[in-house]
């Protein structure tokens, strides 16, 4: 069984996003199949930097609609999100030195921020941007 599993219930009711989410959840078990069977670092750095692009595209998409439709809750949300680029960029800087290796704690901490974030601050969006004509 994946490590990240999608649900019915993360859906915040925008297609575009929740196919950003579940692409995430992909690379989050991406991550981790690597590091079960053992792969070489370089590939494991590859995925790791996938995600870390992926996950800032992900969230200038929220953004760009934040501001579009001026969301009242933009200032914390994008704080959020600047917490979690900046907390992936220093896994991936100290990986990359060789000063981190990739754990199961780190990958929990990966997926669970990921599910609360979704279901606590994006869903939050939801219904205003879903009011707003996005789907
Ligand atoms: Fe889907 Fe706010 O990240």
């Amino acid at each position: 069984m994946a490590l990240a599993n999608w649900r019915d219930e993360y859906s915040v009711n925008i297609l575009e996003i929740d196919n950003q989410h579940k692409k995430l959840f992909a690379y989050i078990n991406e991550i981790h199949d690597a590091m079960k069977t053992n792969r070489a670092k370089e590939e494991l750095g590859t995925i790791i930097s996938k995600l870390a692009a992926y996950t800032v595209d992900h969230f200038k998409t929220e953004e760009k609609y934040f501001e579009r439709y001026h969301y009242p809750d933009t200032a914390n949300h994008k704080y959020e999100h600047q917490v979690f680029v900046d907390k992936v960029h220093g896994f991936q800087e100290d990986f990359k030195k060789g000063k981190l290796l990739l754990s199961l704690e780190i990958i929990n901490f990966l997926r669970d921020w990921l599910i609360n974030h979704i279901k606590g601050t994006d869903k939050k969006y939801s219904a205003f941007l879903n009011e707003k004509g996005i789907r």
